[in-house]
This record gives C-alpha cells, sequence and structure tokens, in this order.
C-alpha cells in the first residue's frame, strides 16, 4: 500500500523506510510533487501531527501520515519540547533555526543541573483515504550528557543517552538508535495501527 510522508526531510524518509520495512511504500512530499511549506503552528507534537497530515489530505485526498517531534527536559520544564527545532532560533533571535546552537544552548542551560532527565517524543498522525484521523506516540527516556558525543545522527543526539545506555544516540548505529528511539517506537506504533485497520 501507498502512503505519503507529509515531510520534504530525506534523511527521515530513508529512516521511516527502514523501519517500516517492506510493507510499506513510502513516498515523500517530494515524490508527490508537493513543495509548499506546510504550517506548523500547534502548541502540541500531536496539534502539528495532525496539522500537517490534515493539509496533505485536504489537497491530495489519500492516506497519508506525519510526525513531529521534541526533546522534553524535566530541568528545563518540559522545554524545548514542540519547539525543539526553531529553539535556539527562538531564544537567541537567530533568523534560521541551528541545530548546532540548539546543542550549544542545552549544554550551557543544563550546566549545574541537578536533574539531566530527558525524553523524545515523536507524534505520529494518521490520515486514512476516507478521513479517519488517528494519532499514534513513541517516546524514549533518557539523560542530557555533559558534552558532546559522536558524529552520526543529527539534531540533540550527540547530547542524549538513552536510558540504560553509556553512549549517545550519536555514537550508535542507525539500527542501535532505531531499536529504541522515539521514531523508531512511534513508527513500529503505526505499523500495528495500521494492520489493526487492515490497512497493510
Ligand atoms: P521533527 O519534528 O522531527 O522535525 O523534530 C523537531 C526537532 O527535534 C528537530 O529539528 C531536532 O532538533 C529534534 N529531533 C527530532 N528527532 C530527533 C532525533 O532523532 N535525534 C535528535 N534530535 C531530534
Amino acid at each position: 500500500m501507498q502512503l505519503i510522508f507529509a515531510t520534504n526531510n530525506q534523511h527521515k524518509l530513508q529512516e521511516l523506510r527502514q523501519i517500516a520495512g517492506g510493507g510499506l511504500d513510502i513516498v515523500g512530499l517530494a515524490d508527490i510533487g508537493c513543495s509548499q511549506e506546510i504550517p506548523e503552528t500547534g502548541t502540541t507534537l500531536r496539534d502539528n501531527a495532525l496539522q500537517k497530515a490534515r493539509f496533505v489530505h485536504d489537497r491530495y485526498g489519500c492516506a497519508c501520515f506525519a510526525d513531529d517531534t521534541g526533546l522534553e527536559v524535566d530541568a528545563l520544564g518540559g522545554a524545548p519540547g514542540v519547539y525543539s527545532a526553531r529553539w535556539a532560533a527562538m531564544e537567541l533571535g537567530l533568523d534560521h533555526p541551528d541545530s548546532e546552537r540548539n546543542v550549544s544552548l542545552m549544554l550551557e542551560r543544563m550546566e549545574g543541573a541537578a536533574s539531566r532527565t530527558a525524553r523524545f517524543r515523536t507524534a505520529i498522525a494518521l490520515i486514512t483515504a476516507d478521513g479517519a484521523e488517528h494519532v499514534v506516540e513513541g517516546v524514549v527516556e533518557g539523560e542530557i550528557a555533559t558534552e558532546r558525543h559522536g558524529e552520526g545522527g543529527f539534531g540533540y543526539d550527540p547530547i542524549f543517552v538513552p536510558s540504560g545506555w553509556s553512549k549517545t544516540f550519536a555514537e550508535a548505529s542507525a539500527e542501535e538508535k532505531n531499536a529504541v528511539s522515539h521514531r523508531g517506537r512511534a513508527t513500529r506504533a503505526l505499523a500495528d495501527l495500521m494492520r489493526g485497520l487492515g490497512l497493510i
């Protein structure tokens, strides 16, 4: 079955295809000729995922899903959460989201923090061809490291150590990360949901 993933991020598309395995033919926005910027104005991961999936479903009328991820840091009251991508840009008044500055800012804000517990959370919204809406989630608990480690992955990976691990996501292989990650878990929940709905 073909499913549109409402993303232009090739890295995510690749990761999702790897996690989902062969049962799903996942195509991205570029594959269907959609180059529009999809608004993301919600205040929760769930709202943003639904907003993006509805945008695509409204225009193309076929089954699609969208995701939204945030890093929730307990010592920061759950920030940056839904604003994870643009956190440093918002806090420091930068013009563009900047992954490196996000990591630097996190290390700075967490200096001397009594608790370093955090979690990545991913919400995936699925809208089936008939318009029915579903949302699944995936969470991975962990801690914010005191310095960067590793070259792999992206975003906050160099400073996120999953619970029970002694290395960061950036030091892990794609397979190791996918086995426990927020997106890995949310994607498997999506596959379970689709099996339950008889879609795959
Ligand atoms: P998105 O909703 O997947 O685009 O994620 C929002 C932001 O969360 C990204 O820009 C990254 O900063 C961060 N993020 C999401 N997933 C990951 C991950 O697997 N590792 C590290 N950072 C991530």
